[in-house]
């Protein structure tokens, strides 16, 4: 770095002040050796071979996304809306997945079957409208279908509680933390892509389900989310990945508020969501442990240790740093990148998961989790983002 750094002195002259006024993260942080090419390409393997449930293969098809193709995801400027037609092979992964969900999808119904779920399903209708977007219309309007079936099932079939929250069940209203990934950035997405008048509500209804559900699962007094509540079944534990998939899913929702022509409308909308962003990042990396990970019930010290939840916190308190200069939990975020990339094995599996169909318990020997595997590739695509936002130069070219 400091040979970098007189280089710029040399080639620049007078252009020093501006350089050093810029953030350099190398000066002030420390990133653990990379992953390497190979075990990536493991991790990602792995992920497309057991992703099958909706809420996994949404989520898979955000992370190839944004590791592989961050131009037509969320964090990456420029990226609403999408070219009308793309390179060949480009998105060519996450756009099969929406392909073959479409393939299988019963008319005037949600995209997937959703295990009872009201959201998981949505979690594959950001793909869905890549696909429509970038086909000719009369090729692509079987995707547009699709995914207006899914937001109409959302916004006028499913069960409401009484604040207006969208509940994630079909059978009964009851809300989880992890409905805010699944619905909110779609209903987010779909807004943007459509503007005027129609785009600009439904960018507001995706904001005001986050905060609809910030209402009823954000527990004020330790500034973490329970897990779920409303009706029968309740899990009132501040679990890991529920408190991942709500600051992951607000996220989303502001950077696509943030690409949108609603941009200048929303600004209180904008306000709020980084502060629920920041209050749940406050929250969560108060309990993370010395050696960089975050306990399954994040504050109960009894619990055991969850790297899938230590992944996506961590993925999104980079993405949170590059969107907003904030970088007070960076030091927390890379201790937890640390611990995340020591935790996958050669094979390309990620250690250490909770099973994440029972919530509490870890996974079983030669068991994976398939969230825990898409959590390493939105960790990854978060780190190159914020390195590359930071002017970063590895401790490598020193
Ligand atoms: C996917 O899983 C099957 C077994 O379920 C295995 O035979 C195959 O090698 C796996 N593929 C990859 C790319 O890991
Ligand atoms: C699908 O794409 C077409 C452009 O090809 C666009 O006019 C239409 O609004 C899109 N549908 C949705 C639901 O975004
Ligand atoms: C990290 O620390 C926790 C206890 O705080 C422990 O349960 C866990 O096994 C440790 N993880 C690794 C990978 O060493
Ligand atoms: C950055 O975030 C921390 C907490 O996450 C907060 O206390 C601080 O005020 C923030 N700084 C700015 C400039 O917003």
């Amino acid at each position: 770095m400091r040979r970098m750094f007189s280089m710029h002195l040399l080639a620049f002259g007078l252009c020093v002040p501006l350089v050093l006024a810029a953030p350099t993260a190398s000066s002030q942080f420390q990133l653990p050796p990379d992953l390497g090419p190979k075990k990536l390409k493991l991790v990602r393997a792995h992920a497309i071979n057991i992703s099958t449930h909706s809420w996994e293969l949404g989520t898979l098809a955000e992370a190839l996304t944004e590791l592989e193709w961050p131009q037509l995801g969320v964090f990456g400027p420029g990226s609403i809306p999408p070219p009308t037609r793309l390179n060949k092979g480009e998105a060519k992964d996450v756009l099969s997945i929406a392909e073959n969900v479409v393939a299988h999808k019963p008319p005037g119904l949600p995209l997937i079957d959703g295990d009872g779920a009201v959201g998981d399903p949505a979690s594959l209708g950001v793909a869905v409208l890549l696909r429509n977007w970038t086909l000719p219309s009369y090729e692509g309007s079987c995707f547009g279908t699709a995914a207006s079936e899914q937001l109409d099932y959302l916004l006028h079939v499913a069960l409401r509680a009484p604040n207006g929250a969208i509940s994630q069940r079909v059978s009964q209203v009851q809300l989880w933390a992890d409905f805010v990934y699944m619905a909110p950035p779609f209903i987010a997405y779909y807004g943007a892509l459509e503007c005027g008048h129609r785009g600009e509500f439904l960018l507001k209804t995706a904001y005001e389900q986050v905060k609809f559900y910030r209402e009823v699962l954000f527990d004020q007094k330790v500034g973490l989310w329970r897990h779920i509540d409303l009706g029968q079944g309740i899990d009132p534990t501040h679990w890991g990945t529920g408190n991942a998939w709500a600051a992951a899913g607000a996220l989303r929702v502001l950077a696509t508020i943030q690409r949108s022509s609603a941009v200048q409308s929303m600004t209180s909308q904008q306000v709020d969501l980084v502060r629920w962003v920041q209050e749940t990042l406050d929250g969560v990396w108060k309990h993370q442990q010395p050696n960089g990970t975050l306990l399954n019930y994040l504050d109960e010290p009894g619990s055991f240790a969850d790297s899938s939840s230590t992944a996506l916190l961590a993925a999104t308190t980079f993405r949170f740093a590059s969107m907003t200069g904030n970088t007070t939990h960076i030091p927390a975020a890379i201790r937890a990148l640390r611990l995340i990339r020591n935790s996958v094995d050669k094979h390309g599996w990620l250690r250490n998961t909770v099973n994440p169909l029972l919530f509490s318990a870890p996974s079983g020997p030669g068991q994976h989790s398939p969230e825990g595997q898409s959590f390493v590739l939105l960790l990854e695509a978060a780190v190159s983002a914020w390195k590359s936002s930071y002017s970063y130069v590895s401790p490598g070219s020193e």
